[in-house]
């Protein structure tokens, strides 16, 4: 059987994907950044996963007003780079999965969530960043990936208590796949920021230590955080750290197994306009 090993959270800040393709990683402003991750690339190494469900958002690049989606799932087999106005990343494309993204298309669907199934998208820093963050600049991304992407640019947005249930659904269709697989879950986007409006430049780091702290040892508890308290404590685009509820559900002990171990937790301010959290948490073996 399939099942989760573990699940990633972390921020998707574009310039540091602009950082890493110029070479600027070694600049005093990024260095503290990349100094973050150092512990994780040597981790996905050591736990290298078959598979990653990746749990991102399109920031209106393969999605528009034309169409909003609050969840979508790419079933494709693979996915290309975006362009988002200054030519597409230099990196590898990402290879999906669209078995294992077909089975928990139908078994979350059959979950009574709403998913709308992708068969091709381009796909923008919000997914490339996280890969880059955690695998370096590699020739090719070290398996493949099932985008999944969440509505949190246009409001209405999905609620961090939908999100939580939806992980729960998502790690209960992964268990039901019949093939011996490795699956990390990956939360992403956050942490507090905001980029427009007067409040442009908003950073909370007791909110955002908080929410790291909560979603370690009381993910329920957050998970009834409304909207609001996101927006007015982590800026606008704070919202999208509904996301991280995603892959939290979907670790064991949601579900009744036992705690995750915390190998990792990392908090650095500023990344461009944004605050970078991340987690890594594994599951215990059954
Ligand atoms: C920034 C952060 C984001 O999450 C994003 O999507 C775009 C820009 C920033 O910090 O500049
Ligand atoms: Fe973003």
């Amino acid at each position: 059987m399939a099942r989760i090993t573990a699940s990633v959270f972390t921020s998707h800040v574009p310039a540091i994907g602009a950082a890493l393709d110029m070479g600027k990683t070694q600049e005093p402003y990024w260095q503290p950044v990349f100094a973050g991750y150092e512990y994780s690339k040597e981790w996905m190494k050591q736990n290298k996963p078959d598979v990653i469900f990746l749990v991102f958002n399109d920031h209106a690049t393969a999605f528009s007003l034309d169409m909003i989606p609050t969840f979508a799932i790419g079933t494709a087999a693979q996915y290309t780079p975006a362009d988002e106005g200054w030519g597409p990343r230099p990196v590898p494309r990402v290879q999906g999965h669209p078995e294992l993204a077909a089975h928990i298309a139908q078994s979350v669907i059959q979950q009574d969530f709403d998913l709308t199934i992708v068969n091709k998208m381009d796909v923008d820093h919000g997914l490339t960043v996280p890969l880059s963050l955690m695998c370096g600049q590699p020739q090719a991304w070290p398996c493949p990936v099932i985008p999944f992407a969440v509505n949190v640019v246009q409001y209405p947005v999905p609620s961090g208590q939908r999100c939580f249930n939806l992980g729960k659904a998502i790690a209960k269709a992964v268990n039901s796949f019949d093939e011996d697989l490795n699956v990390q879950i990956w939360g992403t986007g956050g942490m507090s920021h905001q980029l427009q409006g007067p409040r442009a430049g908003l950073i909370n780091k007791e909110f955002d230590n908080a929410f790291l702290d909560r979603l370690i040892a009381d993910p329920a508890g957050l998970a009834q955080m409304p909207h609001i308290d996101y927006v007015r404590e982590a800026g606008s685009e704070g919202i999208e750290l509904v996301m991280w509820l995603i892959a939290r559900g979907a670790m064991s002990d949601v579900s009744g197994g036992a705690a995750p171990q915390l190998k990792h937790r990392f908090y650095h301010v500023p990344a461009s306009n944004t605050a970078v959290g991340h987690l890594i948490l594994q599951n215990n073996p059954d």
